[in-house]
């Protein structure tokens, strides 16, 4: 599993380098942009959360300036992005920050309202480059689908040293967010772009079912009886049944089905030919 884990890691982040999506709060290690930008982007897409940012950013550039406005007035300036409690936590997060400040409160951000697992951290990650994994929907798409697996919880508890080893937290942490929302996506995923598409449990195992159908299947016996025929030019019935190796039943309706599509014919005694 290390090895396997190893491998996503360099081919994520060598594909986040090439990919990755250029945002002024990627530059930045101030814990509150970071808040700002993950409280905005929850439920939301990041492209959308960018330009309430970018407002937000402009009227609140520190805890104190929003934490001395007012919930109309950040309401008002949420407006369209909904879930509105998101902001109400947001407001009471600023005031508790601005009375302590973020060093003494961290490292435990999830006392502030509004900050569960996921926001603590990107925090840590992105603002303190702590080595830590923020677990978010595509970190646990993208290994459910690349490890095959259907519980990712202990997994993580695991295995989340070796994901951080010899890389900076936030490149692998922001790599499989920019990589599930553009490559690995929840539908319509990209698999035929996808460069780590050859090490994927997902894509072994769709082509493992695709090939598990195929076998004992109707067009498996009538791709060998056609094949048969061709090697001997004719056959009798019974030395073709002895031949194909496979459920007579299925013999018989596969010969059935090349008959009706006049693919082959029943000559005088018991002999079959391709048409
Ligand atoms: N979604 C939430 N935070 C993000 C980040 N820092 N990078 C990419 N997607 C995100």
């Amino acid at each position: 599993m290390k090895t396997k884990i190893e491998k996503l890691k360099i081919d994520l982040i060598n594909w986040y380098k090439k990919n990755k999506r250029d945002f002024s709060w990627r530059n930045t290690t101030d814990p509150w942009q970071i808040l700002l930008i993950e409280t905005l982007s929850q439920q939301t897409q990041l492209e959308r959360a960018n330009l309430y940012f970018e407002k937000f950013f402009i009227e609140f550039p520190s805890p104190k300036s929003m934490a001395n406005s007012s919930l109309k007035i950040i309401l008002k300036m949420w407006s369209g992005l909904g879930y509105n409690n998101r902001a109400k936590r947001l407001f009471e997060a600023s005031k508790i920050i601005e009375k302590k400040g973020f060093d003494q409160i961290y490292p435990n951000f999830e006392i502030l309202p509004g900050v569960g697992p996921y926001t603590k951290n990107a925090i840590l990650s992105f603002a303190y480059g702590e080595k830590v994994l923020a677990v978010d929907t595509n970190t646990v798409r993208i290994c459910q689908r690349y490890f095959g697996l259907n519980d990712t919880k202990d997994f993580f508890k695991e295995n989340f040293e070796h994901f951080l080893l010899n890389v900076d937290s936030r490149d692998i942490n922001q790599a499989f967010m920019d990589f599930g929302s553009s490559i690995c996506k929840s539908s319509n995923p990209r698999c035929n772009i996808c460069p780590i598409e050859n090490s994927c449990s997902k894509h072994f195992s769709v082509n493992k079912r695709g090939k598990e159908k195929f076998k004992g299947s109707n067009r498996e016996v009538r791709g060998k009886i056609i094949k048969l025929l061709i090697n001997n030019g004719q056959i009798k019935n019974q030395k073709l049944f002895e031949e194909i190796n496979e459920d007579s039943d299925k013999v018989q309706k596969a010969l059935e089905g090349l008959k009706k599509d006049n693919l082959i014919k029943f000559k005088k005694n018991n002999i079959i030919e391709i048409n």
